[in-house]
C-alpha cells in the first residue's frame, strides 16, 4: 500500500511486535447522504487514500486489533462489539478497569436495531432526539441481553449505551467494516481525551499501542457525547448522567417541540445538578465518578471568578500565583514559574496576570466567553499543548454551566488538582 504513512514505532506487546501507522483521511473522499429514516448512504471514492486507509482499518478490526478512529467529538479506540476478544485489547491497551463499560457506536438504525432485543419498542422520546440528534454526539441508554452485546462491553450491566457518530470518517470505518464498534475516547485511562490525531500519537502510537490511526483531522465539538438514560426512570424522566457536545438546553427543546396531544413532557434531569444517586456514584458507570479522568502529568488549577458582590471570598490572582510557587517547591525563586492560561479572550483575568520575573506566562485561549462551544472544541487541546510544551502548572478559567459550559465545567472539576475564587479587581 504506497499511500500508507509509516511512521516507525514499535514495540513488543504480549501478542505481537506492533508498528504503529498514522493514515491521513479527507472528509472530502466520503460522500453522504442522509435519510429520515436515520439510515445513511455512504461512498468512498475509490483508489483514494482514504478508501486505502478503510482497506486497513477492515483488516487490522478483522484481525482483531483495535484501531484509532477520528469522531466529531474525540478520538475513540475502535474494536468490533460483538467479538469479545477484540474488545478486551481496548481494555488492555488503555489500562481501562474492566468494570467500566464501553459505548457502541453504530451506522445506520438497520445496525441499532439488530442489538437490540427482538421484541423491544423504542421510546418516542428516544426517536424524537435520535432523530433531531443521530448521527451526532448523543449517547443513548438501551436495554441489552449478552446474546446481542457481550458482556465485557457493558461491564455487566443490563443496558448499553450506543451511538450514532457524524464524523463521515467514523462512518465510513463501520460501513466498509460491517461491524458496530464498541469505543472509548483513544487516551491511556485518566489522561484527557484526544481531538487531534497527533494527541493519540504522543500517547498510544509512538510506544507502538496501537497499530493504526486514522487521522480524520481536528475534532469539532472537542468534548465528548452527551450520555442520555431514558429508560431506567419509572416517571420516563430522562437522566443526563454525562453532559456533552448535545447540551440540555437543545434536549429540552426538541422534547418540548415535537410534543403530541395528550403526551407529557418528560422530565430532563442532570446528575449532580438536579438530582443525586448515592449508590450509582460509587459505580464506574456514572461516567467518570469512580476514576480519575482527564488529568494531565501537570497540576491543573481551576479558577472560579467571583462577582462583584461575592467577592471577598476570593483571593487575587497575584496572590494565588505566589501560593503556587511555594507549594510547587519553588519557594527561592531562583527559577521562574512557567505558567499556562487558559483564559477567554475576553477574560478579565489576563490584565490581573502579575508582570514580575518570577512567571512566564504562555496563552492558550478558549474563545469569547459567549460562545461556549469554542471553549469545549479547544479544552482537550489546550490542556494536552500545554502539558506537551512543559508549563508547570495550568491555570484555567471556570465558566457558567450553560449550554456547552456546562459539559466544559463538568471535564474541568474532574481534571483540577484544586479549585480556587479568584477575585476580579
Ligand atoms: O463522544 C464519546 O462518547 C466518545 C467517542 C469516542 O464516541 N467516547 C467516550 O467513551 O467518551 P468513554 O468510554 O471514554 O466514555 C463513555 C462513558 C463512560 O464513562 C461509561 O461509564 C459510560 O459512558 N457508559 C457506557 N456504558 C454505560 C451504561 N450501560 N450505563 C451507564 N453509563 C455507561
Ligand atoms: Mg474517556
Amino acid at each position: 500500500m504506497g499511500s500508507l504513512l509509516s511512521i516507525g514505532a514499535s514495540t513488543r506487546s504480549s501478542q505481537r511486535t506492533m508498528v504503529s501507522r498514522l493514515l491521513p483521511c479527507s472528509v472530502s473522499d466520503i460522500s453522504l447522504a442522509k435519510y429520515a429514516t436515520n439510515d445513511l448512504e455512504l461512498i468512498i471514492a475509490p483508489e483514494s487514500a482514504t478508501f486505502k486507509a478503510m482497506e486497513a482499518a477492515k483488516i487490522t478490526l478483522e484481525s482483531r486489533y483495535p484501531i484509532v478512529i477520528p469522531t466529531e467529538t474525540v478520538y475513540g479506540l475502535a474494536a468490533n462489539a460483538r467479538d469479545p476478544e477484540a474488545v478486551s485489547r481496548i481494555f488492555t491497551t488503555k489500562g481501562r478497569p474492566s468494570d467500566n463499560p464501553l459505548i457502541v457506536h453504530v451506522s445506520s438504525r438497520k445496525m441499532l436495531q439488530s442489538l437490540l432485543p427482538e421484541s423491544y419498542q423504542i421510546p418516542s422520546s428516544y426517536e424524537k432526539l435520535m432523530q433531531a440528534f443521530w448521527p451526532g454526539p448523543l449517547t443513548l441508554l438501551f436495554p441489552t441481553e449478552p446474546s446481542k452485546i457481550p458482556s465485557i462491553v457493558t461491564a455487566g450491566l443490563n443496558t448499553v449505551a450506543m451511538r450514532m457518530p457524524s464524523h463521515p470518517v467514523a462512518l465510513a470505518v463501520i460501513e466498509h467494516s460491517g461491524m458496530p464498534l464498541a469505543a472509548p475516547s483513544a487516551n491511556s485511562s485518566g489522561r484527557p481525551s484526544p481531538t487531534r490525531a497527533a494527541h493519540v500519537w504522543d500517547d498510544l502510537g509512538a510506544t507502538g499501542k496501537v497499530s493504526l490511526i486514522l487521522d480524520g483531522g481536528p475534532c469539532e465539538i472537542g468534548v465528548e457525547s452527551t450520555v442520555v438514560d431514558g429508560i431506567s426512570d419509572c416517571t420516563g424522566a430522562l437522566k443526563v448522567l454525562r453532559p456533552g457536545g448535545v447540551t440540555v438546553e437543545d434536549i429540552r427543546a426538541t422534547l418540548s417541540a415535537n410534543l403530541k396531544e395528550g403526551e407529557d413532557l418528560p422530565r430532563v434531569l442532570v446528575h449532580r445538578k438536579d438530582y443525586d444517586d448515592t449508590a450509582l456514584e460509587q459505580q464506574p458507570t456514572t461516567p467518570g465518578m469512580k476514576y480519575l479522568h482527564y488529568t494531565p502529568s501537570v497540576p491543573v488549577i481551576l479558577l472560579l471568578p467571583m462577582s462583584k458582590l461575592q467577592e471577598e471570598r476570593g483571593e487575587g490572582l497575584a496572590q494565588i500565583l505566589d501560593s503556587l510557587i511555594l507549594s510547587m517547591a519553588k519557594p527561592d525563586l531562583q527559577g521562574h514559574l512557567t505558567v499556562g492560561c487558559m483564559f477567554s479572550l475576553d477574560s478579565l483575568l489576563r490584565s490581573q496576570l502579575p508582570s514580575t520575573r518570577n512567571f512566564h506566562f504562555i496563552q492558550y485561549d478558549l474563545g469569547v466567553r459567549a460562545e461556549p462551544n469554542i471553549a469545549a472544541r479547544r479544552l482537550f487541546d489546550g490542556l494536552l499543548t500545554l502539558e506537551k510544551v512543559g508549563v508547570d502548572v495550568i491555570l484555567v478559567e471556570g465558566m457558567e454551566e450553560v449550554h456547552e459550559g456546562l459539559a466544559v465545567m463538568n471535564r474541568l472539576i474532574k481534571a483540577a488538582r484544586d479549585v480556587r475564587s479568584v477575585r476580579i479587581i
